[in-house]
């Protein structure tokens, strides 16, 4: 098996607490594609092409999205050791494959706030519960809108009440068609309910409880727990649509790195977070929901904020399975 070995100036034991950091990224079902090369002078971030999922995200743009999001974890897990982190995103030749590679920039000091996301990360949880009818206030949505705009993205936010109708309109659409693919539902029940001893997936603690056809918003169906009665959920949450710039493999990197920062942001708020992915995945839909947006900005991801109780933390893969060997490349 692979051991990690030292990098960037620092030990094994540094270089494996940061690739622990990146790995606690969120990622399309928890799939985890993300695999670390760790030369003396970088660390290269790759997919992991076996962790597909070609039928919901058929284009590898959440996969990419993932990654992009292991991507920030990392850069902050450097700077937090002295390390400034120079990112190449699609570096080409440079390192073929890779979806970024990271050098060392010279020396830094982490500064309070990137401390203080980096503290988040392992509080940081895809919390499908339904939220507090508490409002997220206008200091909090500053936050987030300012925390995609560092990461050069754009979080736009729904406020009125006809974008909210006509955003809930493509999510009940697209939920529609995804539950007529059978692709798509294998995809989905391969990796949630009971798999003891997973390092990946959605396990039954973490899927929420069950959909019901009352919810204003179509949630995906992780297999949780039957609803207690009065469990509904929140009337009014906070939505918003993360997009980038570009649309491809940049943007969806970058695209990444910005949700991430969103996510992190919001936890130090106090804030959970879940995701309403299925109008970005079914492309048609997509497309509707980017005319929408004014036909510039590429949707990239959908976020429901609020306020709600602690979930516990999804599994992950160790990092000695993350390793791309030392004569090994990752597949193109
Ligand atoms: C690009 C992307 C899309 C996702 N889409 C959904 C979604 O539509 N519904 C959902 O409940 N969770 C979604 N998730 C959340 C993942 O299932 C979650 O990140 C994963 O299970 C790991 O759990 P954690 O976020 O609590 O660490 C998405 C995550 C990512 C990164």
């Amino acid at each position: 098996m692979a051991e990690v070995t030292a990098a960037l100036g620092l030990e094994p034991e540094q270089v494996e607490r940061a690739l622990t950091t990146a790995s606690l990224a969120p990622s399309v079902h928890n799939t985890q594609p993300w695999r670390f090369l760790v030369r003396h002078d970088r660390i290269e971030l790759h997919p992991d092409e076996t962790r597909r999922l070609a039928a919901t995200d058929p284009e590898d743009r959440e996969l990419r999205l993932s990654c992009g999001a292991a991507l920030f974890n990392l850069r902050i897990a450097l700077q937090s050791m002295g390390v400034r982190p120079l990112v190449s995103v699609l570096p080409g030749h440079d390192a073929p494959g890779a979806l970024a590679v990271v050098r060392r920039g010279g020396a830094v000091r982490i500064d309070a706030e990137h401390r203080a996301l980096l503290d988040a990360v392992p509080r940081r949880r895809t919390n499908r519960r339904p939220f507090l009818d508490a409002a997220v206030d206008p200091r909090q949505r500053h936050a987030l809108v300012r925390a995609a705009e560092l990461e050069r993205s754009w979080l736009h936010v729904v406020t009125t009440p006809e974008e909210r109708a006509r955003l809930k309109k493509f999510v009940q659409q697209a939920h529609e068609i995804q539950l007529g693919d059978a692709a798509v539902q294998a995809e989905l029940a391969a990796l949630t309910g009971h798999r003891p001893g997973a390092a990946d997936g959605v396990p039954p603690a973490s899927a929420g409880v069950r959909p019901e056809t009352q919810d204003e918003w179509v949630f995906r169906d992780f297999q949780g727990p039957e609803r207690l009665p009065g469990k509904d959920y929140e009337s009014d949450p906070l939505v918003v649509v993360l997009c980038s710039y570009y649309d491809g493999p940049l943007g969806d990197v970058q695209a990444g790195q910005a949700m991430q920062r969103v996510l992190l942001t919001a936890t130090t708020h106090g804030l959970s977070a879940s995701f309403l992915s299925q109008p970005i995945e079914v492309r048609r839909v997509r497309e509707h929901l980017r005319r929408a947006l004014g036909g510039m900005l590429v949707p990239q991801t959908v976020l429901r904020l609020g306020f709600s109780t602690p979930v516990p933390a999804t599994p992950r893969r160790p990092v000695a399975d993350l390793l791309v060997g030392a004569d090994e490349r990752a597949p193109c």
